[in-house]
């Protein structure tokens, strides 16, 4: 067998130490996939005294991050996340033709497209499979596995800590607050959970997926998120007698006016797959025009989940060792000259259906100017539950719209809203149907 593949990996954290435990427990079908075995010789490491999780032997431990990109290694593993010295480390491989190996999805979504300008410049292997859904292997569906089909629309679960928050809620009643703190208990939500709960994380993931189905340059900046500090346990519990789970997803649709970019908490029909999946645990579903709907679920985030789709990518840019870049597979999927950008929507101008949730006066005539205003602003009612007050109570309404512009339900929510019987601190939702 041929000389092993040497990896430095910049990083030695929760999924650096997966890798080198997953490159050590599989080393023999790994090394027959990749034809030849492949190895961490070197790993940077901010603390060099803490106790780790893997079997350290033989592993040159440094300091210093831009130690692995001049160390004699053939491909270098970027697993320190955020964007500076993320960047500069990458950039620096990819000039020097080093391959790089990624995680980052905040560094490829905000600062992707300069970074896959330098890897073709300079003919250097980029790949990122573990940026996008931890161990399900999304990108490599997207990109290869879906590569005969037109892409009309994704939507997924891609964040763990905004699911496990929202299943403990639907779950256990919980609040909002007190499922986060169990979800912080447990690791999985950062001490600031922001990027988690106002969904950007789940924005960085959805440019990458976006890019990669639609052929267009990463346009972070155009995705339209909402968190899901906003939904309440009587919004789930409402929900669910409608016939749905919320669930925060980022969603990605084509159509004649433009694209659609968004990640929001949804209502989703409670026998889709989406609407299953419950806890950390992550899923996909892919629409293609040619093999209809596919739905990919798996641990999003982990150590060796997020290390088995990092050693995927080591064994694809190990075959591919002093290849002609001609035969790389793009990186966003199609060739860098048939990336076109695209027209993307705003939230103003994206349609979609709605849940409105109401606390009216339990009074005669209110069911009656509620739906007037519905029916003057053009929305049709798909569905309406009035729960029963308790004494001396307001009694509270949800309605599920049909298919309506933004501007329209803000406009009618804003009428409804100036009635005298109803009270301040409606919910707005949006629901999805995978039609
Ligand atoms: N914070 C992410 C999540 C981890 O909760 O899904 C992996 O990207």
């Amino acid at each position: 067998m041929s000389a092993p593949f040497k990896v430095g990996l910049i990083g030695l954290g929760t999924v650096g130490q997966g890798v080198v435990r997953v490159l050590q427990r599989n080393a023999a079908e790994i090394a027959g996939r990749a034809g030849r075995p492949i190895v961490v010789t070197h790993a940077s490491v901010r603390n060099s005294t803490r106790t780790r999780d893997c079997d350290l032997t033989g592993i040159t431990l440094v300091s210093d991050p831009a130690e692995i990109v001049r160390a004699d290694v053939d491909v270098v593993v970027e697993l320190i996340g955020g964007i500076s010295p993320a960047r500069e480390l990458v950039l620096a491989a990819l000039e020097a033709g080093k391959p790089v190996v990624t995680a980052n999805k905040a560094l490829l979504a905000e600062k992707g497209n300069e970074i896959l300008f330098t890897a073709r410049k300079h003919g250097a292997q980029l790949a990122y499979e573990a940026a996008v859904g931890g161990g399900i292997p999304i990108i490599k569906a997207l990109r290869e596995g879906l590569a005969g089909n037109g892409i009309d629309s994704l939507a997924g679960i891609i964040n763990g800590t905004c699911n496990y928050i929202l299943t403990q809620m639907t779950v256990k009643g919980q609040s909002f607050a007190d499922a986060l703190h169990a979800a912080q208990k447990l690791g999985y939500a950062e001490a600031d959970p922001t990027f988690d709960v106002e969904g950007i994380d789940a924005a960085h993931k959805l440019t990458i997926l976006a890019s990669i189905a639609f052929g267009m340059p990463l346009r972070f900046d155009a995705v339209a998120t909402e968190g899901i500090s906003q939904v309440t346990a009587q919004d789930i519990q409402l929900a669910q007698e409608l016939g749905y789970r919320i669930k925060s997803l980022g969603i990605a649709k084509r159509g004649a006016q433009g694209v659609e970019l968004r990640v929001h908490p949804t209502l989703v029909p409670v026998e889709h797959l989406l609407a299953k999946t419950d806890g950390a645990l992550n899923a996909i579903r892919v629409h293609g025009n040619a093999v209809g709907q596919t739905v990919y679920v798996g641990r999003g985030a982990g150590g060796d989940a997020t290390a088995s789709a990092v050693v995927a990518d080591l064994i694809d840019v190990a075959r591919l060792q002093g290849a002609d870049p001609k035969h790389f597979v793009p990186y966003l999927g199609s060739r860098s000259e048939a990336l076109k950008d695209q027209k993307v929507l705003s939230f103003s101008e994206i349609e979609s259906a709605y849940y409105l949730r109401l606390r009216v006066a339990d009074e005669p005539g209110v069911l009656r100017a509620i739906t007037s205003i519905l029916a003057e602003s053009d929305i049709s009612i798909e569905a309406i539950l009035q729960k029963e007050p308790g004494e001396n109570e307001d009694a509270t309404l949800a309605i599920i719209t049909s298919e309506i512009p933004e501007h329209r339900c803000n406009g009618a929510l804003e009428k409804m809203l100036n009635l005298p019987f109803v009270r301040p601190g409606a919910s707005r939702l949006r629901v999805e149907h995978f039609e």
